[in-house]
């Protein structure tokens, strides 16, 4: 049997450079000790601003004047335990999309090549490009509803000698999803020195695709979607120890604070507000399906927070855009393969009423502007 070991950036292959600041909140630990004086770390003197003070309270501001732990140690241990991981396999970064940027600077050299399908989350293809990286894209297998070639995307990985390949499950913007089994045999599929990025930044919206660790592949998670935090910044990744360790290597960091730290972890714990964002977003997009199966709107199924509609050329989508944008709404316009138009609409309750509602479910526009 093949033995997958994704293969690191040059730089991060030999000796890896460490963190000289590994933090205050490790030296507690290791020490079982309460360091009182911070006389390290150049932080300023507890002198708060009044204005400041006033509206956030002064515990937020002493947070936000002391440098966080960068290892999120306290986060990242409710994260591994709910998961059943250990510490090692979870790491912490400002947001998924710092993490995807972070695993494509730690696992691909400039000009090496990265595999994606073509329209996934556009984000991935811009920080490839700016990384130097050369971005191949395979196409959406488009029936009975766009989605994911896996098989494509293996061959092409192949193919093409890939050092990444990136997936998004649920896909942005198709808002289709792939069973936890199909995944696995995905990545069994992938060449030996390839790394797979898996983004789950929406899994919470899916049905469950299991708790698995695979030595190439790395699960990303979101705090911006159904913990509701995206200004916050925050997101995780689960994999190996040994992946993990070699991204440690190129991460900045202090990316997550203190403040985001600290609200993150009570979020986490929060399982009622978790299900309680989690329901109402399903209820919106059921309603949604009601509305659009009612005046014959064209749309795909969905396991994330968004629905997607094919539209029947871009000027029916510049023509919606332009309406909802007259009435302060906005919409994401996008295209799948490189050439089939579609509209992303974010599942929010403002969606359902007037005028919104009957521009969006307009029986007139219903055919998608065929
Ligand atoms: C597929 C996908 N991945 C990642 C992100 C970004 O997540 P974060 O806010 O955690 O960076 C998004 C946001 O829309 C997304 O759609």
């Amino acid at each position: 049997m093949s033995i997958h070991r994704p293969k690191p950036a040059k730089p991060l292959r030999k000796r890896r450079p460490s963190n000289p600041f590994p933090g205050i909140a490790a030296l507690e630990r290791q020490g079982g000790l309460t360091i009182d004086a911070r006389l390290s770390a150049n932080e300023a003197l507890p002198l708060y601003s009044e204005s400041l003070a006033q509206r956030y309270g002064q515990g937020l501001l002493e947070q936000a004047r002391l440098y966080p732990d960068p290892t999120a140690y306290e986060l990242r241990r409710a994260i591994a335990s709910e998961h059943g991981l250990t510490g090692d396999q979870v790491l912490l970064d400002a947001g998924a999309d710092a993490l995807i940027h972070l695993f494509l600077r730690a696992f691909a050299d400039p000009g090496s090549v990265v595999v994606l399908t073509a329209g996934t989350y556009p984000t991935v293809d811009y920080f490839a490009r700016s990384l130097g990286l050369r971005a191949c894209l395979v196409g959406y297998t488009l029936y009975p509803a766009p989605t994911a070639d896996l098989a494509a995307l293996a061959e092409t990985a192949r193919r093409r000698q890939a050092r990444v390949v990136y997936l998004a499950n649920p896909d942005n913007p198709t808002g289709s999803v792939h069973s936890g089994a199909a995944l696995q045999a995905f990545a069994r599929e992938l060449p030996e020195s390839t790394l797979l990025i898996l983004d789950e930044a929406y899994e919470a919206f899916a049905p469950a695709a299991g708790n698995w660790l695979m030595p190439n592949v790395v699960r990303l998670r979101s705090f911006s979607k159904a913990l509701g935090l995206a200004g916050l910044r925050v997101g995780y990744a689960m994999a190996a120890p040994d992946v993990l360790e070699i991204a440690q290597a190129a991460r900045l960091h202090y990316a997550v604070g203190t403040l985001a730290q600290a609200i993150a972890t009570q979020a986490w714990e929060d399982h009622a507000h978790r299900q309680l964002l989690v329901a109402a977003t399903g209820a919106l997009r059921s309603r949604f399906f009601e509305m659009a199966t009612a005046v014959g709107l064209r749309h795909y199924p969905s396991a994330t927070n968004f629905v997607t509609l094919p539209l029947a050329n871009e000027q029916a989508g510049e023509r919606l855009r332009q309406r909802l944008l007259d009435r302060g709404a906005s919409i994401y316009l996008g295209q799948l393969n490189g050439h089939l138009p579609i509209a992303r609409v974010t599942l929010q309750p403002e969606l359902f009423t007037a005028p919104l509602s009957e521009i969006l479910f307009d029986p007139e526009e219903a055919r998608n502007g065929e």
